[in-house]
């Protein structure tokens, strides 16, 4: 949530400064600003909304400062309006800094601040900051570190900041405690940014601070320090990163680029994961998935648990299904953010799994940290065991769990997640299989037919985007006016109805709820008229009839009906449903990897169509870094 870049070399700052805020508008667009230091004197624009108004105003200007710090906000303290907009600055505009994170008592440090005759112009948590660091800088002998260091040893909560000041023209100083920080080397000239999005275009020379880390950047090098003053030695690692993952490619949105690299995204997946020289009939000693988990993590397992947000979430309802389903393993998904709150009791020899697409959300890192905590001083056999599933393996998760698996779906720009989803959902797949293969809970045949299927997956998806696309787009004109949606799936296919519905609500602002199937009775059905479409995924396999009549259910009480199922059934699936989206025909176990591919797309078009902001959706932000 909010994005901070900061620039210091050779260059005029401000266009690096507006570029790299272009690649993290992802994380917020309610307003954003930034600051550079010009002939001793602090410059400051900010404008409310998008980054464009921005730099419509700045285009008025000529600065050719070659220090400066920006940010796009996603609004937690003070409305998003242009005097909430960062970069804040101290009373004698000394000071600017740009924050992402909340600082939680920054209340407290305001009062006492008015109290010393200090005057505010936000309702921002940020703004305390540039005041104190002020204050610590009245003492001509402090350096601009050593204010910031003194500044932050106030805050409490989770923020990354940076911070320029009019009388230091030659430093940047940053400082990271919870929420995402990198650094990036270039030739005379470095950078500071909440993600490597936005300084890949001028370097791949990246190190990412960890918490309790702040560092000072002038034009001749960064040294990097921990918040006590100690000089920290640390390395920049150089990134294997394709500049054209944060391109649009022609496409009219990301959302519907990333849809488009599904097939990519698992055939990259099935590459990697797979091991090409396992056959079923030769009964190998060694796993037919190649993931390459620390024994530590799967030895005498007893229970796993899951911790994810929103859409990973939803990856992880399927990844319970298959690891209690193949690999016979009692697991259970939480909310993080409920998690945290109240945890469960500890079982011996759990696996505890942090499923997120950014790998920087700050409840599933909370819980996933506080799971290690709780665990540590306990014997050997209740201690933590941490995997986490993500496309951001340089991310924050990394740091905190013992090992990725890293989805190989690269980044994703647009808000709602798409092949995010899918690759989590391929990654559960992979661990399933292996532990399945571990504990024998499964043949040597039945994990090659799986494995079989899963490989007729990326040329499946090729067809629905093919055959379905155009169809979808037109039947998305009838949903524009439509206010609610119910979507329903059984089995290992109710993720996808969630799925479903979340994508539909958070791209085109229509009510959608998922529901199980069976559910609908019991409740939701007093919702249905004529008004009201009903999604049900219907996919062939153990559920299949009973999703069928649970259909005629809603069909009974006027709803409009719309099906996803299999090509194999449409012609009988015709008689229930008003309208088809069909898939290739495929094994239930894997159909909610097709099954969610009609839902992506239909969810889109009905916000194209309406005219909405599809990639960067009202309210919601990428990443989400605060609680
Ligand atoms: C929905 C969406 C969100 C995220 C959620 C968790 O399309 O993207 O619901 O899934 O904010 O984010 P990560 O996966 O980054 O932890």
């Amino acid at each position: 949530m909010c994005g901070i870049v900061g620039y210091i070399g050779t260059q005029a700052a401000t266009e690096i400064l507006l570029s790299g805020l272009e690649r993290l508008e992802y994380r917020g667009y309610d307003s954003a600003g930034v600051a550079t230091v010009l002939e001793g004197e602090l410059h400051c624009v900010r404008a409310k909304g998008k980054l464009y108004n921005l730099r419509e105003k700045i285009q008025r200007d000529v600065n050719p400062s070659q220090i400066g710090i920006g940010h796009t906000r996603w609004a937690t303290h003070g409305k998003p309006e242009e005097h909430n907009a960062h970069p804040h600055l101290d009373m004698a505009r000394q000071v600017a800094v740009v924050q992402n994170g909340i600082v939680e008592n920054y209340q407290e440090i305001r009062e006492e601040l008015i109290g010393k005759g200090h005057q505010f112009s936000s309702e921002t948590d940020t703004e305390v900051i540039p005041h104190l660091i002020a204050e610590c800088l009245a003492n001509s002998a402090t350096s601009l570190l050593e204010g910031v260091q003194q500044a932050i040893a106030r805050l409490e909560g989770a923020f990354a900041i940076a911070v320029i000041s009019a009388d230091h023209p030659n430093e940047l100083v940053v400082a990271r405690q919870q929420a995402p920080l990198i650094l990036g080397f270039g030739q005379g000239e470095f950078f500071c940014a909440s993600d490597i999005t936005a300084v890949i275009p001028h370097t791949h020379t990246i190190l990412s601070l960890e918490n309790g880390e702040m560092a000072r950047l002038t034009p001749l090098g960064v040294e990097i320090y921990s918040f006590a003053g100690e000089r920290l030695l640390k390395f920049p690692r150089t990134l294997d990163w394709n500049p054209t993952q944060v391109e649009k490619q022609g496409f009219r949105h990301y959302m519907l680029k990333e849809i488009y690299e599904q097939p990519d995204v698992v055939r990259t997946c099935l590459e990697s994961y797979l091991n090409p020289n396992w056959h079923a009939q030769e009964n190998p000693d060694f796993s037919p998935i190649t993931l390459s988990l620390a024994p530590r993590l799967y030895e005498n397992l007893e229970y796993v648990q899951i911790l994810a947000c929103g859409t990973s979430w939803h990856a992880s309802l399927i990844g319970k299904y298959l690891l209690e389903q193949l690999a016979g393993i009692p697991t259970t998904v939480d909310y993080a953010s409920e998690f945290r709150y109240s945890p469960r009791p500890i079982i011996p020899n759990t696996l505890t799994i942090g499923v997120t697409q950014s790998g920087e959300t700050a409840d599933t890192l909370a819980a996933l940290e506080m799971e290690r905590e709780r665990r540590a001083s306990l014997e050997p056999k209740l201690q933590a065991r941490l995997l986490g599933i993500t496309n951001r393996p340089e991310s924050t998760l990394a740091q905190i769990v013992d090992q990725i698996i890293n989805t190989q779906a690269g980044i994703e720009i647009g808000v709602a997640a798409t092949k995010t989803f899918l690759a989590q959902a391929i990654g559960f797949y992979f661990l399933a299989l292996d532990l399945a293969y571990r504990r024998k809970t499964l043949s040597n045949e039945r994990i090659e037919n799986i494995i079989d299927g899963l490989r007729h997956i990326p040329a499946q998806i090729e067809k629905i985007l093919e055959t379905q696309e155009s169809y979808i787009e037109e039947l998305a004109h009838e949903f524009t006016e439509t206010q609610d949606f119910i979507f329903v799936g059984r089995g290992i296919n109710f993720p996808i109805a969630l799925e479903g519905a979340l994508k539909l609500k958070e791209i085109s602002y229509i009510h959608a709820e998922g529901y199980p199937a069976g559910e609908m009775k019991h409740g939701p059905i007093a919702l249905l008229d004529s008004k009201v479409p009903v999604v049900a995924i219907a996919m062939p396999g153990s559920v299949y009839d009973k999703v069928l009549s649970n259909a005629q259910e809603a069909k009974a009480r006027d709803a409009r009906l719309i099906g996803v199922t299999s090509a194999m059934n449409a012609q009988e699936a015709t008689s229930t449903f008003d309208d088809l989206l069909t898939v290739p025909e495929i094994e239930e176990l894997i159909s909610p990897i097709l099954a969610v591919v009609p839902l992506q797309l239909l969810a889109y078009h009905i916000a194209a169509i309406k005219g909405l902001d599809v990639d960067q959706p009202r309210n919601l932000a990428k990443s989400v870094t605060v609680e």
